[in-house]
């Protein structure tokens, strides 16, 4: 099966790439390639791979430029994820898809569910949302995999700006009243190539959306913890700086975000077998992937 990855060069478009499983041929293309805010593109690309399935690993995900550039952000989470399901659904083909924490308010006190309300409190949250209910709207083959505070070895994320500033400085101050579950961006590639694979060989799915983040759930400081704690343990750092636990609003930021983004992933497992990772031991793979680039 022909498979084609929007935003292949982003976390976890570039995990995609490197865990194709066999039998499949990939073609991985980036934001130049397939710009989901051209409509005329996407649907000429479309139509020249004649894919199989899609899966849509890009995005806008600069959350806070997000709340001064609201039409940039819709026009990829909204407007582009309808382009594709557009597509999807004249070819016959389902589209894999990947959403956000960010749809929740943040004020739960359980681990949200897949049915639990919505009601996202910032532009990115908002966008990614829309695309969302633009899915299934669109395309009666849609899966949505909402996850959470991602990390990988390729990429921006929380893990790298940690290390860069834990070089830098002596003490760093981390938000500590913010809880949810850091997800390896290897972990949800592996999810989606698991779900990729049952739809080949079952030619149906039960589609839907469906939660996956890495566990146990934990806060930004206690992450960051454990990022110093094995950083120094693998000899990727000398010494850790300082940690200093502060409340979200010591760390003001132009988008608010959700003091609870803990999700529910029992779902997932009861319906496909795909269980939780522990975000512990992915950490310590994208550490050493790390040290021994170096
Ligand atoms: N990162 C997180 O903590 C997090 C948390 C929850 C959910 N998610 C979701 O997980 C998915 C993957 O996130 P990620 O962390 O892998 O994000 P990422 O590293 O920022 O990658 C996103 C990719 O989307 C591409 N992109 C941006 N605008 C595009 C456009 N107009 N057309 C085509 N591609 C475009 C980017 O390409 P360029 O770099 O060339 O612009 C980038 O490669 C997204 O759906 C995101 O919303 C992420």
């Amino acid at each position: 099966m022909r498979v084609l990855v929007a935003g292949a060069q982003g976390q976890v478009g570039h995990e995609l790439m490197r865990a194709v499983p066999v039998g499949f041929e990939i073609i991985g293309l980036g934001s130049r390639e397939l710009n989901l805010a051209d409509s005329q593109q996407v649907m000429k690309r479309v139509a020249e791979i004649a894919p199989g399935a899609i899966i849509n690993a890009a995005a806008y995900t600069a959350v806070d430029r997000a709340e001064s550039e609201s039409a940039a952000a819709y026009a990829v989470n909204r407007d582009g994820v309808a382009l594709l399901a557009d597509q999807a659904e004249r070819a016959g083909i389902p589209l894999f898809h990947i959403s956000t924490d960010y749809v929740f308010a943040g004020n739960g006190i359980s681990p949200y569910k897949e049915s639990d309300p919505v009601a996202p409190v910032g532009v990115y949250g908002a966008s990614k949302l829309a695309g969302e209910q633009a899915l299934f709207e669109r395309c009666s083959r849609a899966l949505v995999l909402r996850t959470s505070w991602v990390f990988g070895a390729h990429g921006q994320n929380f893990v790298r700006t940690m290390l860069r500033l834990g070089r830098e400085r002596d003490e760093l101050a981390v938000v500590a009243d913010q809880r949810g579950g850091p997800t390896p961006a290897a972990g949800i590639a592996g999810a989606l190539w698991q779900l990729v694979q049952l739809y080949r060989d079952k030619g149906e799915l039960q589609w839907g959306c469906y939660h996956f983040s890495g566990g146990p759930a934990c806060s930004w400081y206690e992450f960051a913890e454990e990022i110093f704690r094995q950083a120094l343990e693998l000899g990727l750092i000398e010494r850790s700086p300082r940690l200093r636990a502060i409340v979200s609003s010591e760390y003001p930021t132009p988008a608010r975000r959700p003091l609870w983004s803990v999700l529910d992933c029992s779902k997932l497992n009861a319906e496909f077998g795909i269980q939780q990772p522990d975000w512990r031991t992915e950490l310590r793979s994208v550490l050493q992937e790390w040290r021994d680039e170096t």
